[in-house]
């Protein structure tokens, strides 16, 4: 097992088998953080070690699911000279992430991320968070993981659309980082992709472990420049003004709302000849070769969704008065923060492909 890189946010990143992990561990002060359904798939790699099963998915991140977890670390005596080991998907690694950050105001905390979304994004930057009031993500730190072990192996479990979310995420990354990285991903997607999306089961592992590893150096240069989101983070917003006011209304998975978003928003600056054609198809075709949507056809035949939608766009978090401070992409490599009328976008994507 190699050490790949160091990102500049201190994480050491290490591409490996999870049956490699146990031995970087200090088994006597090392708490496992797990849901039931990864335990049960990966848990055997850490025999011994001592674990907690935390709710599956969105639910770890709930303020009612807290308490259970803090009482494990009373039950296990975690003190400040542990380490919790945050081990699935992006909902443990926030759930997780935040209690470490609390507990007897931080202990140590390392991710092995299970899924693809995890290992491009949720696993790495320090942010984590939980859900309050209906809100996504209000509750919050910011807590860099010391370690990351990535297994690109234990992604063959995962869906199909499980995988396809991840990949909006990685696209996303290869749109704001330039040609050499969105190149990887069309030829990627040209060997093993077809309409139902990437061969992720038959993918080779270094050609995924690559794949992440374009996403992560990107990201955790990115974070880097701006560890605590006051600006060139806001990068990584792209494709959620549109993406995250669909996904409210629809209730669709994350990644195929920021696969719609990004489309839309590329259509959107292809139109205003903000965009060159040729650079609009290559997304759309990468986005779709990958098993993502690209139309709101696909997803609102009737029209009622992005009627919903609109509306939404007023709730903006980027909106200041009347204009959206917006992730306007201009080409491969090329994205910049525009401020664009509210009503502009809201008739937009009323209008679009009608
Ligand atoms: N902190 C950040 O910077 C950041 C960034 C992006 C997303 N997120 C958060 O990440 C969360 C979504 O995470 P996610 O998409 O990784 O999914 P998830 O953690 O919600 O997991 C979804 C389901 O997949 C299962 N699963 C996980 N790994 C598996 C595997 N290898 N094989 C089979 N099943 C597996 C889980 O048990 C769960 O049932 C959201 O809450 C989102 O807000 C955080």
């Amino acid at each position: 097992m190699q050490p790949r890189a160091q990102g500049k946010d201190n994480t050491s990143r290490l591409f490996c088998r999870l049956g490699d992990v146990l031995r970087q561990l200090d088994p006597a002060k090392t708490l496992v953080v797990s849901d039931a359904k990864i335990f049960a798939l990966y848990g055997h790699y850490f025999p011994g070690l001592p674990y907690t099963l935390i709710p599956e998915g969105e639910k770890a991140k709930s303020l009612d699911a807290l308490p259970a977890l803090l009482d494990s670390f009373i039950q296990h005596r975690v003190d400040r000279s542990w380490t919790l080991l945050a081990l699935g998907g992006g909902s443990v690694s926030d759930s997780a992430g935040f209690a470490a950050h609390i507990w007897m105001r931080g202990i140590g905390f390392y991710a092995a991320p299970t899924t693809l979304l995890a290992m491009c994004d949720a696993a790495l930057g320090g942010k984590n968070g939980l859900d309050y009031g209906g809100y996504k993500n209000v509750i919050g730190s910011f807590h860099f993981p010391q370690r990351l072990f990535c297994d690109a192996e234990t992604l063959r479990s995962l869906k199909p659309e499980q995988f396809a979310s991840g990949m909006a995420e990685a696209i996303k990354h290869g749109i704001l980082e330039g040609e050499t990285h969105f190149s990887f991903l069309e030829n990627c997607a040209q060997r093993f992709g077809n309409e139902s999306g990437l061969d992720y089961k038959s993918c080779p592992i270094d050609v995924l472990e690559h794949l992440i590893d374009l996403s992560q150096q990107f990201k955790l240069s990115i974070v880097a420049q701006d560890p605590r989101e006051s600006d060139k983070r806001r990068l990584l917003n792209l494709g959620h003004s549109f993406g995250h006011a669909l996904e409210s209304v629809s209730g669709m998975p994350h990644g195929y709302a920021v696969a719609l978003g990004i489309a839309l928003a590329s259509r959107y600056a292809q139109a205003k000849g903000r965009m060159q054609e040729t650079d609009l198809q290559r997304i759309l075709k990468l986005l779709s070769r990958c098993g993502l949507p690209v139309s709101l056809e696909a997803v609102d035949s009737g029209g009622s969704l992005r009627k919903k939608a609109a509306e939404l766009l007023f709730m903006d978090k980027k909106r200041v008065g009347g204009l959206v401070h917006f992730l306007l992409p201009k080409g491969i490599g090329e994205v910049k923060i525009e401020k664009i009328p509210v009503e502009e976008l809201i008739s937009f994507l009323r209008e679009e492909g009608r």
